[in-house]
């Protein structure tokens, strides 16, 4: 399966212009992150790729057809997260992914089971929805858009709220699944990008400003990133955004990165994400 986005604008309604002539194609086997800040427009470039809204400019083709055309197609191969859902309250795990299948048109009776168990929910299996925690809800939620074996799985803020142990069998659903697909996750938490993608895209105000490995993503801020302790009240230097503080016996750790690390300060070795947040200052960028 291969998506193309060609030169895409998205102008909602109200006149914002929530993605600027964007283009990039997306290939199976592909386990790609989104990363950008809030509003940055991950969740409408998503919306546009599930044909849920049409763009102001611009073509989107699945496998060299346009996408609006090939919509019975996309939605028998499509399994998608949304950011926000609803789940039915009152039904049973088991109730309610058997209901979705079905509204899917997912024939294999063993499907509801096979999905259970790839998100661990055998235990909660016969539990009502409401009385789910949080990471398991959104696990029911990951379940459903597996359902079916689709070859497009588009998550929308997965690992939101979850703690760091449903953070791990999250990547543990990821790293068994079968490697033909385009898994396409929206993220804010950049381990989990480093954890399963092998390919990032960087969205900020709808530009995307970085595509590539997450490896060449930290290359790019070498250099870039350092450490000086400072004292309570002393200001930022010029050009600088701090990533961490840390108190100290000496004072304040701070890290940061910019585009020239002022004298002060002491080279560090990038992650991710730092990598991630000098990508999106860098420029003068906000
Ligand atoms: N239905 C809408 N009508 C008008 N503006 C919208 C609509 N949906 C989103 N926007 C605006 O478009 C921009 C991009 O929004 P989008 O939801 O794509 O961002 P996002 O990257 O998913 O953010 P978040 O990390 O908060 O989920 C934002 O400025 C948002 O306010
Ligand atoms: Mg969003």
């Amino acid at each position: 399966m291969k998506i193309d986005i060609n030169n895409i604008t998205m102008i909602y309604p109200s006149g914002k212009k929530a993605l600027r002539d964007i283009s990039v194609s997306l290939e199976s086997p592909g386990f790609i992150g989104i990363l950008g800040p809030n509003g940055a427009g991950k969740t409408t470039l998503m919306k546009l790729l599930i044909a849920g809204l049409i763009p102001t400019k611009g073509e989107i083709a699945l496998d060299g057809k346009p996408l609006l055309s090939q919509e019975t197609r996309l939605k028998a191969q499509l399994g998608y997260l949304p950011q926000s859902f609803g789940l039915y309250d009152e039904l049973t795990v088991w109730q309610f992914l058997d209901y979705m299948a079905a509204l899917k048109g997912v024939k294999d009776k063993k499907a509801v089971d096979d999905v259970i168990s790839r998100t661990s929910l055998t235990e909660q299996r016969k539990t009502r929805i409401r009385r789910l925690s949080g990471g398991q809800r959104q696990r029911v939620g990951i379940a459903q858009a597996l359902l079916g074996d689709p070859q497009l799985i588009i998550l929308d803020e997965p690992t939101v709220g979850l703690d760091p142990e449903e953070r791990v069998k999250f990547r543990n659903i990821f790293s068994e699944m079968a490697q033909n697909k385009i898994v396409l996750l929206s993220t804010h938490i950049v381990e989990d990008v480093q954890a399963v993608c092998s390919r990032v895209l960087v969205i900020y105000d709808g530009l995307i400003l970085y595509d590539g490995s997450p490896s060449a993503l930290i290359s790019d801020a070498a250099s870039h990133v350092g450490t000086y302790i400072s004292q309570a009240g002393d200001s930022v230097p010029e050009g600088c955004h701090v990533v961490s503080k840390v108190n100290v016996s000496e004072g304040i750790r701070c890290r940061i990165v910019a585009e020239e690390l002022p004298k002060i300060a002491e080279s560090a070795e990038p992650t991710l994400e730092d990598a991630y947040l000098y990508c999106i200052h860098k420029e003068g960028r906000q």
